[in-house]
């Protein structure tokens, strides 16, 4: 990304700073030739808010993600980050965001320290605060101890966590994650999230990230569901799940038949099936007790499920997203200061 330079903001600026709104996208449209990567998403992220677009290969993650980091013109509609538009006020808004690529952008055979010091020439880090500010993006991702090694001898995991910090170096208001956890393993990927969350507490920071994997988009304040470009579904993990249906209590008790004829005389929607009785309700785990009241009879086994984000995935695309997709490393590296197209 080309070095920031400083620019007269207009008044508007100083309004924005009072708004709750990181992000605000509407229609946003980008074409690449004939392909339509991106086909009118609208969304807006608060302040402080950690927000996930979730989708498989190619769905328009990282095309949105370029546009709202001024990487890409948009072919249509609007974006507005901290509350500057994408399109006319470019220099403002990357002067408020962090990006961390979905390609590895450092520079591996320079030291964690080193490469941080260049980041904070390129963004202006006024020079009494660069110091500082390294010990503190190095602590915030458990790095403190590895500053004067060459990244070259750094995990994937940890290159990818200094990628975090070196993103965090200038204080931005936005920080936006390009799969920060592609390719790396389940552990790893769980010290990332304590990261992204710890930003968001000690820093502030809004952060927008993209992934495929389902089990970790939970651990977002919210999700967009993205699929061939278009959003269909943006709401709270839970709040998707609820739209998908109920939690399942299945019951394993010594008389199913009995159990299921007491339940459903109670007014639940329940099925006998096999070794166990199906109750179909919301919210099962606090209504567990009442359901074994109910059915009257010695209950050997109890288990709740609840609609996980898989099925929230296939119920609205119609699909089962793959889990190994994400696997997939990127053959062609989009490097930091690569052009708008
Ligand atoms: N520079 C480009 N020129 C032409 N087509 C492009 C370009 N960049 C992206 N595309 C196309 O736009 C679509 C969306 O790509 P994008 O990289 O945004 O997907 P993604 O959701 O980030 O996928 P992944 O999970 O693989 O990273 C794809 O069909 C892709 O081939
Ligand atoms: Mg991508």
């Amino acid at each position: 990304m080309p070095a920031v330079t400083t620019i007269a903001e207009p008044a508007a600026a100083s309004a924005a700073a009072g708004r709750t709104l990181a992000v605000e996208v509407s229609s946003l449209v980008k074409r690449y030739g004939v392909v339509e990567a991106v086909k009118g998403v609208s969304f807006d992220v608060g302040r402080g808010e950690i927000f996930a677009l979730l989708g498989p290969n190619g769905a328009g993650k990282s095309t949105t993600i370029k546009m709202l980091c001024t990487l890409a013109l948009p072919t249509d509609g609007t974006a507005r980050v901290g509350g500057f538009d994408v399109r006319r006020q470019p220099k403002a808004v990357r002067r408020r965001i962090g990006l961390v690529f979905q390609e590895q952008t450092l520079d591996d055979q320079l030291t964690a320290e080193e490469n941080l010091r260049f980041h904070a020439v390129l963004y202006r880090v006024p020079r009494h605060e660069v110091d500082a500010r390294i010990d503190r993006v190095l602590r915030l991702v458990a790095l403190e101890g590895r500053r004067k090694d060459l990244v070259s001898t750094f995990s994937g995991g940890m290159a990818r966590r200094l990628e975090i910090a070196r993103g965090m170096l200038h204080t931005p208001t936005v920080l936006f994650l390009d799969e920060p956890t592609v390719g790396l393993d389940p552990q790893t990927r769980a010290l990332m999230w304590d990261d992204v969350k710890r930003l968001r507490e000690e820093e502030g920071v809004t952060i927008l990230l993209t992934t495929h994997y389902m089990d970790e988009a939970e651990y977002a304040d919210r999700i967009a569901i993205i699929d061939h470009g278009q959003i269909v579904a943006l709401d709270s993990p839970d709040a998707l799940k609820r739209k998908v249906g109920q939690d399942t209590v299945e019951l394993t008790t010594a008389d199913n038949a009995l159990a299921a004829s007491r339940l459903a005389a109670a007014g639940s929607r329940c099925q006998e099936g096999g070794e166990a009785v199906v109750v179909f309700t919301t919210d099962g785990e606090s209504q567990v007790a009442r359901l074994i009241e109910i059915a009257g009879v010695p209950v050997s086994n109890v288990h709740v499920h609840r609609p996980t984000l898989d099925d929230v995935f296939l119920h609205f695309t119609g699909r089962q997203i793959r889990e190994d997709q994400g696997e997939r490393v990127p053959s062609m590296a989009v490097r930091a200061r690569a052009g708008r197209h």
